[in-house]
C-alpha cells in the first residue's frame, strides 16, 4: 500500500494538473488539503477540458472518491457554481462521490471583499493575492472565529457566531472605510445554501481512515507550491496555508505514516504570479522565450507568469522542508533548441556565498544568483516517453539537476498529453 502526495516544489504552476491526473487514474481516493479555490488546473480527460479550482481532480473520473479536507478553506457559491460547471459537462457530482470535511472554515464574501480592498489599497505591502478571499478567511480560522461547514446545520447558533465574526469585521471595514455587513442578511445567504452544501459534510477523518483500512489508494493532491508555504515560502509574499507535504496529514485528519510517497512537481525553469523576490527571473528575451514557449499564463486569473532559469538551491530547500521523496520534471520540452542553460546554484549576498535561500524578505530580494551553466539541445523531447528519446544534453540537464536538489527524478514529463511521461519510478508502486 502507498499513498502518495503530491506538492508543488516553486512557487506553483509547476503542471501538477497533468501529473495528479496521471497519478487519480491510478488512485481511489483522490484528497484536497489545503488551499481553495485560488488553484486552478486544467485536466484533459478523454479529449475533454475540465477546468477545477476546488474541487479534488478525482471527481472527472468514474469511481473515484473526491475528498475536500479540514485544511480547505471553502467558498460555498464558488463550490456550486464548480460543481454545475462541470455537471454541465456530464460529469456525476453527488456525496456518494464527494465528501467535504464538516470542520472546513468557509471563505464569505467579507473575505474576497477585503482580500480585494487590502490588494488595492496604494500603501501597505502588496502580495498580488488572487483575491478569492483565501487570507481572510485562514486569518478568522486560527482567531477562532470562522464559520465552518459543520456550523451550517447549527441554525440555533449560527446567527450568533456570524455576530461575533462580524464584530471583528465591521470595526475592520470602518476603519478601512467600507460598510458595514449586515449579521440578518448573510445568515439568510447561509441557510440558503445550508441545504446544498450539508449534504456532502463528512467526518472526512473518519472516511479516509476507513479507505486505508480497506487498501485503498490515497491521493493527497497539494495545491499551490513550497515557496509560497506560509512558513517556508517567500514570506510574506506567500499564501496562508502550509503547502508541503506535512499538511496533508493536518489538513486530512490522517496521522503522517500514511504518507507514504511525496512527489514534488517540478518545472525545468521557474514561474511565478504575483509580487516578491524571484532571484533567477528573467527580464529579458530568454524570459519572455520561455513564458510564450510555456504558456505562462494563471489558470485562475490570466495573469502573465514571470519566468526564469531553474534555481536549484531553492528546490532544494523544498525537497528537504516538504521531505519530497522524487520529483517529476515538467516541461522539458520548453527548453527545447535554447543554445545554453543556467541553473542557480547558489546565491550573493553581501558579497559573501549562500547556499540557502535567507529568511528575510530585504533579503532575499537582496540575492543574486551564482549560475552554472550548460549546453542547451537542438532536438527535440517533446513527447518522449524514455530515455533513449532524449538528446543527450537534455539527459545530462536532468542528471545535473537531480545532483544538485538531492533528489532522484521518479517521472519526466515531456509534453502536455497525458500518456507523455518518462516514467522511472511510479509512486504508487515505490
Ligand atoms: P492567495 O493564495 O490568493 O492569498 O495569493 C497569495 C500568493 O499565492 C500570490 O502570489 C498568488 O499569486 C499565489 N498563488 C495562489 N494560488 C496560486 C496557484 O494556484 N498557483 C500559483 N500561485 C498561486
Amino acid at each position: 500500500m502507498a499513498n502518495v502526495v503530491v506538492v508543488g516544489s516553486q512557487w506553483g504552476d509547476e503542471g501538477k494538473g497533468k501529473i495528479v491526473d496521471w497519478l487519480s487514474s491510478r488512485a481511489d481516493v483522490v484528497v484536497r488539503f489545503q488551499g481553495g479555490h485560488n488553484a486552478g488546473h486544467t485536466l484533459v480527460v478523454d479529449g475533454v477540458t475540465y477546468k477545477l479550482s476546488l474541487l479534488p481532480s478525482g471527481v472527472v473520473r468514474g469511481g473515484k472518491l473526491s475528498v475536500i479536507g479540514n485544511g480547505v478553506v471553502l467558498d460555498p457559491w464558488a463550490f456550486l457554481s464548480e460543481v454545475e460547471r462541470i455537471k454541465e459537462q456530464g460529469v456525476k457530482v453527488n456525496p456518494e462521490n464527494l465528501l467535504i470535511s464538516e470542520s472546513a472554515a468557509l471563505i464569505l464574501p467579507i473575505h474576497s471583499e477585503l482580500d480585494g480592498i487590502r490588494e488595492n489599497r496604494a500603501d501597505g505591502i502588496k502580495i498580488g493575492t488572487t483575491k478569492r478571499g483565501i487570507g481572510p478567511a485562514y486569518e478568522d480560522k486560527v482567531a477562532r472565529r470562522a464559520i465552518r461547514v459543520c456550523d451550517l446545520a447549527d441554525e440555533e447558533h449560527l446567527l450568533a457566531r456570524l455576530e461575533n465574526l462580524l464584530h471583528h469585521h465591521n470595526a475592520l471595514r470602518r476603519g478601512l472605510g467600507h460598510p458595514e455587513t449586515n449579521a440578518d442578511e448573510l445568515y439568510a445567504k447561509l441557510l440558503e445554501i445550508a441545504p446544498k452544501i450539508l449534504p456532502f459534510m463528512a467526518p472526512v477523518w473518519h472516511s479516509l481512515n476507513e479507505a486505508v483500512r480497506s487498501d485503498k489508494k490515497i491521493l493527497f493532491e497539494g495545491a499551490q507550491g513550497a515557496m509560497l508555504d506560509i512558513d517556508h515560502g517567500t514570506y510574506p509574499f506567500v499564501t496562508s496555508s502550509n503547502t508541503i507535504a506535512g499538511q496533508a496529514a493536518a489538513g486530512s485528519g490522517m496521522g503522517p505514516s500514511a504518507l507514504n510517497f511525496v512527489l514534488g512537481i517540478t518545472k525545468a525553469y521557474t514561474t511565478r504570479v504575483g509580487e516578491g523576490p524571484f532571484p533567477t527571473e528573467l527580464n529579458d528575451a530568454i524570459g519572455q522565450r520561455l513564458g510564450e514557449r510555456g504558456h505562462e499564463f494563471g489558470t485562475v486569473t490570466g495573469r502573465q507568469r514571470r519566468c526564469g532559469w531553474f534555481d536549484a538551491v531553492m528546490v532544494k530547500q523544498a525537497i528537504i522542508t516538504g521531505g519530497i521523496t522524487g520529483i517529476s520534471l515538467t516541461k522539458l520540452d520548453v527548453l527545447d533548441g535554447m543554445a545554453e542553460l543556467k541553473i542557480c546554484v547558489g546565491y550573493k549576498l553581501d558579497g559573501k556565498i549562500v547556499k540557502r535561500l535567507p529568511a528575510g524578505a530585504a533579503n532575499q530580494a537582496a540575492v543574486e544568483p551564482i549560475y552554472e551553466s550548460m549546453p542547451g539541445w537542438q532536438g527535440s523531447t517533446r513527447g518522449a516517453r524514455s530515455w533513449a528519446d532524449l538528446p543527450a544534453e537534455a539527459v545530462k540537464y536532468v542528471r545535473r539537476l537531480e545532483e544538485l536538489i538531492g533528489c532522484p527524478v521518479s517521472m519526466v514529463s515531456t509534453s502536455p498529453e497525458r500518456e507523455d511521461v518518462i516514467l522511472m519510478r511510479d509512486p504508487f508502486k515505490a
